[in-house]
């Protein structure tokens, strides 16, 4: 679809009225599933999920009703971090198929009503890209200053063995800078070694992202998820980092002093053509600082991934911190004051870095439990106030992985932090495989589960699929759920629906009923029609499985029941509700 056709949002006058003062954009109302492309669907029986694998299940997502999908990196790619190391931005990763496998892909999303966001990996390439293979070749070479290099610093105890530039960690375990032989410099890497950051003060640089970001736009994209893009600055002169800023550093590499600038002309040049949605991953980027980003009279991006929340649970590296309900309702809270209506967020607790939603917030102890929290957690995310970004295989209530041993896992985060951890000697295997058993990626990177035949139906029977598949999977799969009208599946359908179906959810004012209550989250969100009567939503949330009768703020009494996760709940029309193990409802009132 050439650009022109396409009309930037931005530029449309709607009318703020019956939208509480919020600019009306498809993108605030959409709901949004994430794709991680190696572990959907195998088409070909290599055990590797590939492009065609996700078009072969189109229906099954548009039937489950999201209508924005966000595909993980389908680039070429040597996969040190599973794509997120790209060699050639225009091409399609070999094993997830072709372009035309692509283009088809494409257009069977959009005759479906639904659009497509990729993912942009820009703040690094891999080191097999040819940018970076001219790079390294020698120091005048023109491609030179695409990366940062540093020379080392003199090493007291080895002469011959410098010291890298400065104390920079890099996020996968060791130092982020790496020493090349061949020009006798370090380059910096914030994450693997095969990572290497590119030097966005150079404006080619920027000149050639800008380039490869139009090569899919004109192919008809609707946008990109942008991979840790508040990195692109960096800080002058790469000074040390202090032991204070060592505990976080990411909080100085997100602040450079270019970054809103790189951001703003890539809107100017790039974005503003196009009818787009952008969501940066806003690492290292606190709330109030993130209104730099998105408030929408800046031009830099529609949103970003705030991790107040799917991080509440996590203390330092791959250990639980004790959480409590008032603190994740605080979160919501303050989002909704910070925020106002220039403005626009996500709602989202899993991804492809994260444990599974109900293993990480809910309980997958028993059957019971794991589904009821499961669809509680649907509810939370369908009815909170911001853009919804659901994970793959949530919607059927898949579960962490049971880990017992390194070699289950694929992830270089794992792999390398084992090296750093406990081949040092400084922390126990057993606690380390607890610790990654828990929090590490490859919980929410298992295949996708579609049904009880061998693997799941993921691949082929007698493929090995590249991470194993759950176990779990002959009594949690899609085909199971789709066949229960009470399975998560369904639940899911019935929440996205009434996402879509009232505006109250996107544009609604959202307020807190009971923000110290640590067993009910109980909240409205309300919009306001002139000449109407208000829309008014109520949601109610038993987050444990201790049954609780509970009773409404004054003033608030639950009305018409629209959505109930215990089958056969009739509860309406009352201030005292008598909640279950995990019970959600919706109510109008
Ligand atoms: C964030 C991505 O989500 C993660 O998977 C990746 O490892 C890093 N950025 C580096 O690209
Ligand atoms: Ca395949």
């Amino acid at each position: 679809m050439p650009a022109t056709t396409a009309k930037p949002a931005e530029q449309v006058a709607a009318p703020l009225v019956g939208n509480n003062g919020y600019q009306p954009v498809w993108w605030k109302e959409a709901v949004v599933y994430q794709i991680y492309p190696r572990s959907f669907q195998d088409s070909n029986g290599d055990g590797v999920g590939d492009l065609n694998g996700i078009t072969e299940h189109l229906d099954y997502l548009q039937k489950l009703g999201i209508n924005v999908i966000w595909l993980s990196p389908h680039y070429d790619s040597p996969n040190a971090d599973n794509g997120y190391d790209i060699r050639d931005y225009r091409k399609v990763m070999q094993e997830f198929g072709t372009m035309a496998d692509f283009d088809r892909m494409l257009a069977a999303i959009k005759a479906r009503h639904m659009r497509l966001i990729v993912d942009l990996v820009v703040n690094h390439t891999s080191d097999e890209h040819h940018w970076f293979a001219e790079s390294r070749a020698s120091k005048d070479n023109s491609y030179r200053d695409y990366y940062i290099w540093r020379d080392g610093r003199p090493n007291p105890a080895d002469p011959s063995v410098p010291l890298p530039p400065n104390n920079y960690p890099s996020y996968f375990s060791g130092p982020a800078w790496q020493f090349d032989p061949v020009t006798q410099q370090f380059y910096l890497h914030l994450f693997a070694v095969k990572q290497p950051d590119l030097n966005w003060d150079n404006p080619k640089v920027r000149e050639d992202v800008f380039s490869l970001m139009r090569f899919w736009l004109d192919k008809g994209v609707d946008g990109f998820r942008m991979d840790v893009i508040p990195l692109i600055s960096k800080q002058p002169g790469l000074p040390d980092l202090t032991a204070e800023q060592l505990k976080d550093p990411s909080r100085i590499w997100a602040n450079g002093p270019h970054r809103d600038e790189y951001l703003q002309q890539m809107n100017r040049e790039v974005l503003s053509k196009y009818d787009v949605m952008t969501v940066g991953e806003a690492i290292g980027i606190t709330l109030s600082e993130e209104t730099k980003i998105i408030n929408s009279d800046r031009k830099e991006l529609s949103m970003v991934f705030n991790f107040d929340a799917v991080r509440l649970n996590r203390g330092e590296g791959y250990t639980e911190r004790a959480w409590t309900l008032p603190a994740l309702k605080a979160i919501y809270d303050n989002h909704a004051r910070v925020l106002d209506k220039t403005d626009w967020d996500t709602v989202f607790l899993s991804n492809h870095d994260n444990p599974r939603l109900v293993s990480n917030f809910g309980d997958d102890s028993t059957q019971q439990f794991r589904i009821r929290s499961a669809k509680l957690l649907e509810t939370m995310l369908l009815t909170l106030r911001g853009t919804p970004f659901l994970y793959q295989g949530d919607e059927i209530g898949m579960t962490n992985y049971p880990f017992t041993h390194l070699d289950q896992f694929n992830d270089i985060e794992v792999k390398n932090a084992y090296q750093a951890k406990v081949l040092t000697g400084k922390m126990p295997e057993a606690q380390f495989i607890a610790e990654s058993h828990r929090f590490g990626r490859d919980n929410s990177r298992t295949p996708m589960q579609w049904s009880a035949a061998p693997n799941a139906g993921f691949t082929t029977p007698a493929a090995k699929p590249w991470l194993a598949v759950n176990p779990n999977y002959t009594s949690i799969n899609a085909a199971e759920e789709v066949a229960n009208p009470d399975s998560v599946y369904h639940y899911t359908q019935r929440a996205i629906a009434l996402h879509r179906a009232h505006l109250a959810f996107v544009y609604g004012d959202y307020q807190d009923l009971d923000p110290t209550n640590s067993q009910v989250f109980a909240y409205t969100r309300t919009l306001t029609v002139p000449g109407k009567p208000a829309q008014r939503f109520l949601v109610v949330l038993n987050f444990g499985e201790k049954p609780v009768e509970y009773t409404l703020p004054e003033g608030v009494k639950a009305g018409k029941l629209l959505l109930a996760d215990a089958p056969g709940t009739a509860e309406a029309s009352t201030s005292t509700l008598h909640l279950g193990a995990w019970d959600a409802r919706i109510y109008t009132y």
